[in-house]
């Protein structure tokens, strides 16, 4: 996911700064780095989603690390991103085991069903679809993530109901 330009209104408010101390109370005090996985999580849950330059300097700042410090780790994992993203985010997984029972099909079939590219955002801010590595749910593949939740053994009848439940308000992320 490329880097995006969009403006982010970083709010680090009392309440997100006391979750983030209490990660921090986990770890040495001259080892703050230790915990920027999930102070990472903590303050992209509190900022839509996805977490901007500015935002990631911010999190530099908190944690007395350099800002590259925080990019290498953001652009490394899917679970980040950088740019604003929908409301329900598709992670489809596109590894061996989800790839051999149709995968790939599955995610063109659910973007052009959207009528946007991996990668993109419908224009209503609805859905974002992309492509992530082994999710660790082999077994049941092909699968995707959906908030906190896995979708598995998915079929494009199962990805129909997905969307129209999206669209209805009848899915929980969390
Ligand atoms: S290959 Fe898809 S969950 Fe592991």
């Amino acid at each position: 996911m490329e880097i995006s330009n969009a403006k982010q209104v970083i709010n680090i408010d009392a309440q997100l700064m006391e979750r983030i101390n209490e990660l921090l109370s986990h770890y040495p005090a001259d080892k703050k780095k230790s915990a920027l996985l999930p102070v990472l999580h903590e303050v992209q849950d509190a900022h839509d989603n996805w977490l901007s330059i500015e935002l990631q300097d911010k999190v530099a700042e908190i944690l007395e690390i350099k800002p590259i410090e925080v990019y290498e780790v953001v652009s490394f994992y899917t679970m980040y991103n950088q740019k604003p993203i929908g409301k329900y985010m598709f992670e489809f997984c596109r590894t061996s085991c989800c790839a051999i029972r149709g995968a790939e099909n599955l995610m063109d079939y659910t973007c052009e069903k959207l009528g946007i590219k991996e990668g993109e955002t419908t224009p209503d801010g609805m859905f974002t679809v992309v492509g992530v590595e082994c999710l660790g749910a082999c077994g049941y593949a092909p699968m995707m993530q959906l908030g906190d939740y896995y979708k598995e053994n998915l079929t494009k009848e199962k990805v129909d109901q997905i969307i129209e439940d999206c669209r209805n308000g009848k899915v929980n992320l969390h």
